[in-house]
């Protein structure tokens, strides 16, 4: 049987737990599991759910610092962020507690007397979501709970790399009353999930498929849904751009442009890509931002460090390889070195030990242009491009070039500017003076292109993922009334005129 040993990734001495891997004949019998649940739970009425989900939340709320410490000490975010990631959790269960008394339909009239018209929502069934690392508590939450409240059941296939905090999570869903096999949780690997969930979908056990991860892992599932009649809720990569027009407020650039790069160490899809700056402030903007980064403390998450470690190796595997994308025109700031931070190859001002976690130096690369690999490449680690644009025009076509379209942020005190780079650009979630990264949980999240299928979740949007729309007329006229046929027609008179 297969073990995954999950570390944590700031000091690899500390073992977080030891897991079997689940076979894909494993996660058929949880889809099986889960899909002969669902016709009970759907059963159970709408406001009962979502009094589940009320609980659930307040015992995330009460174990909030023991699970954020489980966050910062498996995945490696800082410990401020893990908090921030598990208040997203309490932030949805407190939008969802309510649409148990909701999930409302619609009364419509017929165009016929004595007949009625209705609209229900209705669970879709099982879903499978496969969910990153990065945010191991944040988004599979914004999957799990409209699905429960609503009345589908899922299997939840969490990164390896965070299991110890999947298993915490599943926990406290099953303490506030979420019977177990309406959640499961299957640890698996990549290819293993990929048949338990292709011979699932054969076997009809599973309606929707969740994923938040790569464009490249998304466009398989998706061409596997597809093949099953299926439209998955994707959230997958971004290149995210942060536009910096000439009357910008330069403090408010530099501190966005610090979070929105290097926070979580880059690892969020909402990161910032690149960092594009109207030629009139270039030099001042990237002056002040290379200080900034040059300056900030990296380290161990749980000290006061602008990012820890990387998710695991495979991370930071990416990032070097990311590195390896750079190109002469183009020049490299941000660190002393880049790569791997080690004793050997040091940051400065580095807190705690280098050698004992997957740590890397914070990268600026200047000069950035359209067809450079680095233009188009999600990084997904401590990297940041930067370039340069002349008109606003030209930022949106920079902005939009590479067929991401997740995130995106315009700084300037200029409504028309604003109003013009939200009219052009193609993400699905745009900032004025604020960062790329740190959407708020109740608006609509997801994107569009490269970054998904258009699918959005949170808020009341995701409902649309989670239900279907059933309709339903109602004849008790007691006779047989015809559509489009049988219909009630008043006199006019169409040659009347004034
Ligand atoms: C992600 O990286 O997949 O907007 C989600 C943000 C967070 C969620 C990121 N609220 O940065």
């Amino acid at each position: 049987m297969a073990t995954y040993i999950s570390r944590n990734p700031a000091n690899f001495a500390d073992v977080v737990t030891e897991v079997p891997l689940a076979t894909s004949a494993e996660i058929i019998a949880a889809a099986q599991a889960a899909h002969d649940a669902q016709p009970g739970w759907a059963a159970v009425p709408a406001p009962a759910r979502g009094r589940v989900i009320a609980e659930v939340g307040r015992l995330f709320e009460a174990n909030k610092e023991a699970l954020a410490r489980l966050v910062t000490r498996e995945m490696g975010k800082v410990y401020a962020e893990a908090l921030g990631d598990v208040q997203e959790v309490i932030d949805t269960c407190d939008f969802f507690i309510g649409e148990g008394r909701r999930m409302y339909g619609q009364t419509v009239p017929s165009e016929m007397p004595d007949k009625q018209l209705f609209t229900f929502r209705v669970p879709v069934g099982t879903a499978m979501i496969i969910t990153a690392g990065n945010f191991p508590a944040a988004v599979p939450s914004w999957y799990i709970v409209p699905a429960l409240v609503t009345g589908n059941t899922v299997v939840w296939k969490p990164a390896e790399q965070t299991s110890a905090i999947a298993q915490a999570m599943a926990e406290i869903f099953y303490a506030g009353g979420v019977p177990r096999d309406v959640l499961k949780v299957v640890l698996a690997d990549g290819p293993s999930t990929y048949d338990g969930l292709e011979a699932s979908l054969q076997k009809g056990l599973i309606q929707k498929v969740g994923f938040t991860g790569s464009t490249e892992v998304g466009r398989r599932l998706s061409e596997l849904a597809a093949r099953h009649l299926q439209s998955p809720c994707l959230e997958l990569g971004g290149k995210n751009p942060m536009v910096v027009m000439p009357d910008a407020n330069i403090d408010l650039v530099v501190e966005g442009a610090l979070f929105a790069g290097f926070g979580t160490a880059g690892q969020r899809c909402t990161s910032l890509g690149t960092l594009w700056v109207h030629r009139d402030v270039y030099d001042v903007v990237r002056e002040r931002y290379v200080h900034a980064v040059e300056n900030a403390i990296v380290g161990d998450p749980f000290g006061d460090v602008l990012y820890g470690p990387m998710i695991d190796e495979k991370y930071l595997e990416n990032h070097d390889k990311h590195l390896g994308l750079i190109q002469d025109h183009q020049t490299v700031y941000g660190s002393s070195s880049v790569g791997r931070i080690t004793s050997t190859n040091p940051r400065r001002g580095f807190l705690g030990d280098p050698d004992s976690g997957w740590f890397a130096h914070p990268t600026i690369v200047d000069g950035v242009r359209p067809g450079d690999a680095l233009y188009s490449t999600e990084t997904f680690g401590p990297l940041v491009t930067m370039g340069v644009f002349d008109t606003l025009d030209e930022a949106i076509e920079l902005s939009n070039g590479h067929g991401y379209g997740l995130s995106c942020a315009i700084y300037t005190e200029n409504p028309q500017a604003v109003w013009r780079y939200r009219q052009g650009v193609s993400a699905g979630m745009m900032s004025v003076n604020n960062s790329t990264s740190g959407a708020e949980a109740h608006l609509p999240f997801g994107g569009n292109g490269l970054s998904g299928n258009g699918s959005r979740q949170s808020g009341i949007w995701v409902l649309d993922q989670f239900t279907r729309w059933q309709s339903m007329n109602w004849d008790y006229s007691g006779k047989l009334q015809k559509a489009q046929m049988d219909v009630v027609e008043l006199p006019f008179d169409p040659g009347f005129r004034l």
